[in-house]
């Protein structure tokens, strides 16, 4: 998400902080800011806006010190302003913080800590560590290295943590736990990064730290301890990969890179979002109990991408809280004259939150006296604006022009939203809330476990990557993700794809299977299992190859399928986050197979700023 750079060494820090930084600008890009250490004090420049703009402030500031740490933002929690940017710092002005991830209990940390004193600037979780290490410092008077150990043990969630201080100005301390950080391994300077591109001016051999583990890093030397403070050498990996290459983390492509990021982003869209009692909070969503209990349906509004994981939360919400789900394209919305009031709750849902039908969907709900409540990923963006809540996915930037990452994000957070209404209309016993969060939280191994069949993909990819016309089909959510899988194969390959109701196929669809056209069938549904097997049967009866996606050790999904991709089980309405997984990977092969750039398909946009 955020892009984290440190340096410590005999030269000037600023201009290699800020290399570091426009290198790693492509992670984070709502606001920027650059700690330094010099003659006993913290000199802090911040800026929201793009790097440039930061750049531009520091032409009028007189900024310098060998120890510095430099961060661009990528908004989770707080709008994107210069207060919110980072670095933060303590009370006392003597340490600075730069994070990556989300702290997770940064609530209570920040009430106990204002009750003992503490004057807090910005509406960031990041703020809570630089306050707790101070404490920390004042209570134990120990090394910052000590103190910053002594913190994470009371930090939860993710995070990486860059924190610098006048008292130490010979070293950077770093922590991880969840979000990547990389030592630079130099012998004239110290270096930190979230990321590879930032350190290659300076160095091929990085240590990438593991969970637990933090680093006390000075000019030509590093050492790392555990979570108990046992000193531990991990191994130094040398990379042999270009600047380009490394941005993309050594995969092939961003869209790639992304998909291979969704384990952490169906985490960080989790984090934070259960109390330590089992009873989900959702921070911006904030109407009452009896608001939500005069709600009389839900209309969800979307356009592509988005509009399928509405489709697929249809089902989740009906079945959670029994109150009917409208489900809107966003562009047809409000030329249909829809019935809205004060009791229908309406849900827009855009990953960039600037979708021009989608902003005008949310606007004439607002005028039609509805609540709102955004789902995106972008704070800051126009439909937070315009919405009454927001709740945000936790994706980070998306580079790659097909959604994926942020679509299995909407769909975590959709699951969150349905639950949460079913919690506080009393829908759901709270047995059953707790036992889908335990599922929930096994999504992002599971997710893992599915990125582990890529080469089975990768070869159904290749046999089937001349194919002039597709089927996707399937029942229930599974439908949702058939459409969704069409969409992502038309997006970067071209080739013409339809996803299908499998129940629809009988009535015209059918007509089109002939000898070899492939058909992706979802059979992971557990209700109409037998229904979408009788369509498995009559597609390849007709001719049609079979790509059929199951659950593992389905021997009867394996006798009728040319190409199988095993899915780990999990609750049922849980399932798209799971199945989409492939058949994202699968649009990726098969574009690359015919030689197409995935990250840049023709004639689409990013996102879609006109009507
Ligand atoms: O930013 P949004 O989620 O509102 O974008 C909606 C669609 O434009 C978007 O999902 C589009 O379909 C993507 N190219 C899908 O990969």
């Amino acid at each position: 998400m955020c892009g984290i750079v440190g340096y410590v060494g005999g030269d000037d820090a600023l201009p290699v902080l800020l290399d570091g930084m426009r290198k790693l600008e492509y992670r984070g890009y709502d606001s920027a800011g650059v700690a330094l250490v010099k003659d006993g004090r913290v000199e802090l420049a911040k800026k929201a806006g793009h790097l440039s703009e930061l750049e531009g402030e520091l032409q009028h500031l007189t900024l310098d010190g060998s120890l510095g740490i430099g961060h661009t933002r990528w908004a989770t929690h707080g709008a994107p302003n210069d207060i919110n940017a980072h670095p933060h710092l303590d009370c006392g002005g003597r340490l600075a913080v730069v994070h990556n991830g989300i702290i997770e209990n940064h609530d209570g940390i920040r009430d106990e800590l204002v009750a003992a004193g503490h004057a807090f600037r910005s509406e960031t979780d990041t703020e809570v560590a630089a306050h707790l290490i101070e404490s920390i410092l004042e209570r134990d008077g120990c090394s910052l290295l000590e103190a910053v150990r002594r913190s994470i043990s009371v930090l939860q969630g993710a995070f990486a943590l860059v924190v610098i201080s006048v008292d130490e100005p010979d070293r950077l301390i770093v922590a991880r736990q969840e979000s990547p950080v990389i030592i630079g391994v130099s012998e004239e300077v110290g270096l930190v990064a979230s990321g590879i591109p930032a350190l290659l001016p300076f160095t091929r051999d990085i240590v990438p730290l593991e969970n637990g583990q933090i680093a006390q890093i000075t000019p030509g030397g590093y050492e790392v301890f555990d979570l108990k403070g046992a000193a531990v050498e991990p191994p130094v990996v040398h990379v042999e990969w270009d600047m380009e290459a490394a941005e993309k983390g050594g995969y092939e492509d961003f869209m790639l890179k992304e998909i291979f990021e969704q384990p952490e982003v169906v985490q960080n869209t989790i984090l934070g979002r259960v109390d330590p009692s089992g009873r989900i909070v959702l921070d911006d969503v904030h109407w009452s109990a009896d608001t939500l209990g005069k709600i009389n349906k839900i209309v969800v509004v979307a356009c592509g991408t988005s509009y399928h994981a509405g489709m697929a939360s249809k089902h989740a919400i009906e079945h959670w809280t029994r109150l009917p789900v409208e489900l809107d394209l966003a562009s047809e919305f409000r030329y249909r004259d829809p019935v809205l009031d004060e009791h229908s709750l309406v849900i827009g849902i855009a990953q960039s939150g600037e979708t021009a039908d989608t902003l005008a969907a949310v606007r004439f709900a607002k005028e039609m006296g509805s609540p709102v409540v955004a789902v995106t990923n972008v704070v800051g963006s126009s439909i937070t604006r315009d919405a009454d809540a927001v709740l945000f996915t936790h994706a980070g930037p998306e580079i790659g022009v097909a959604a994926t990452k942020t679509f299995l994000a909407q769909l975590v957070a959709l699951n969150l939203l349905s639950l949460y209404l079913a919690q506080e209309r009393g829908s759901m016993e709270p047995e059953k809330i707790a036992e889908t969060i335990v599922a929930m939280n096994r999504l992002p191994d599971q997710v893992e476990e599915v990125l582990s069949i890529q080469g089975e993909v990768h070869r159904a990819a290749k046999r089937y990557a001349d194919a002039k016309d597709f089927i996707f089909m399937g029942r229930g959510v599974g439908y949702a993700v058939a459409m969704e899988g069409a969409l992502k194969l038309k997006e970067i390959s071209y080739i013409h794809a339809e996803g299908y109701a499998a129940g629809e196929l009988k009535h015209g669809a059918i007509a089109l299977i002939e000898e070899g056209v492939p058909v992706v069938a979802l059979l992971t549904g557990r209700a109409l299992y037998d229904k979408m097997l009788a369509n498995v049967e009559e597609v390849r009866a007709r001719g049609a190859q079979t790509i059929v996606l199951a659950h593992q050790g389905d021997e009867r999904a394996r006798l009728l399928a040319n190409e199988l991709f095993e899915i780990p089980e999990t609750k049922p309405l849980l399932s798209p986050i799971l199945d989409s997984v492939p058949l994202q990977l699968f649009a990726y092969f098969v574009a690359k197979e015919r030689g197409l750039s995935p990250d840049k398909p023709r004639n689409l946009a990013k996102s879609v700023t006109v009507e």
